[in-house]
């Protein structure tokens, strides 16, 4: 049976096992139609092929940006890597959905949903339903209550939330160290950040820009958001990307002193958009429209 969100919550971080919560955040479907997925220890190889880089790097990377965290499990790994490489580093860890909220509106009926109250989990009289359409539920007409009971439930737990009515929580691993250095924070990639601008001696970006998933357009716009929050030449880009068989692609990247980027290291075959990165100009950072400032 699915951990319910209310019990997830209640308990202990030291009754919650990385399995366990790794099947709670995986069935929760976002309002982008993606769900919370990510898998311990899927970066070894990386760790290994970049370690001499970073080691080389370590007295200036203070500040570090994870692009697309999930539930921020890698980006614990990512700490405890830089600090066994040495490093004294603080982590921004963005993704696109971080907080949520548990609302009660019946002593057997509460609700896991996002900050727009969107809902991710129900709970009824202690057992969890999932709110979102599989394929079969069109065979089986079971999307008529989810559709229906999303589109009622939806504009009443955003004004719960509003409101104050409610339970807020975070979408983080259990396993972040109570005297971590990493803060989550909920940024689109594609929009720029201000407060990010030329702040990041190293900015990670692991399986989230994809081919396939995001356009080329919007990949470019990321590399333009991405080039810019890097504190200057000599800052570090990680891109990769695990295929099923838990294999790794990625390239780590050097900023150079004319604004463009180097790739210094190659793991299984480098990233997918390594080219794009590779022909990326600063001077493509201001066109006219200039990427979204959301
Ligand atoms: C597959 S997970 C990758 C997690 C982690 N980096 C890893 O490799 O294990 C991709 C994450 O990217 C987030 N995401 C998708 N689009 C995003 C965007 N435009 N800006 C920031 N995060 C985004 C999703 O919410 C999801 O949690």
């Amino acid at each position: 049976m699915t951990l319910s969100a209310s019990k997830f919550y209640s308990s202990g971080a030291e009754t919650i096992d990385v399995a366990l919560e790794s099947g709670f955040f995986a069935k929760l479907k976002m309002r982008n139609g993606t769900f919370k997925l990510t898998q311990p220890s899927r970066f070894q190889e990386l760790e290994v092929a970049f370690r001499p880089y970073v080691k080389e790097r370590v007295v200036s990377l203070t500040e570090v940006l994870d692009v697309g965290v999930s539930t921020g499990l890698t980006t614990v790994e990512l700490a405890r890597f830089l600090a066994d490489c040495g490093a004294a580093s603080r982590i921004v860890a963005t993704d696109l959905f971080i907080e949520a909220h548990i609302v009660e509106l019946a002593s057997w009926f509460r609700v896991f949903c996002d900050s727009e109250g969107w809902p991710l989990q129900y709970d009824v009289w202690g057992i969890s339903f999932r709110p979102w359409i599989r394929r079969l539920d069109y065979v089986t007409l079971a999307f008529v209550p989810l559709v229906l009971g999303r589109s009622v439930l939806w504009p009443r737990l955003r004004s719960r939330i509003r409101a104050g009515g409610s339970r807020p929580v975070q979408m983080i691993t259990r396993s972040l160290p109570s005297n971590s250095e990493i803060v989550f924070v909920e940024n689109d990639i594609m929009c720029r950040a201000e407060d990010f601008t030329r702040r990041f001696d190293m900015v990670r970006a692991a399986n989230i820009l994809n081919i396939g998933y995001f356009s080329q357009e919007q990949i470019h716009s990321a590399i333009g958001n991405i080039h810019s929050y890097l504190r200057g030449p000599g800052a570090l880009l990680i891109l990769a990307r695990t295929n099923r068989a838990r294999e790794n692609a990625g390239t780590l990247f050097e900023l150079c002193e004319n604004g463009s980027f180097a790739a210094l290291e190659r793991v299984g075959g480098g990233s997918e958009i390594e080219k794009l990165v590779l022909d990326f100009r600063p001077s493509q950072l201001q066109p006219p429209s200039g990427s979204p400032h959301c």
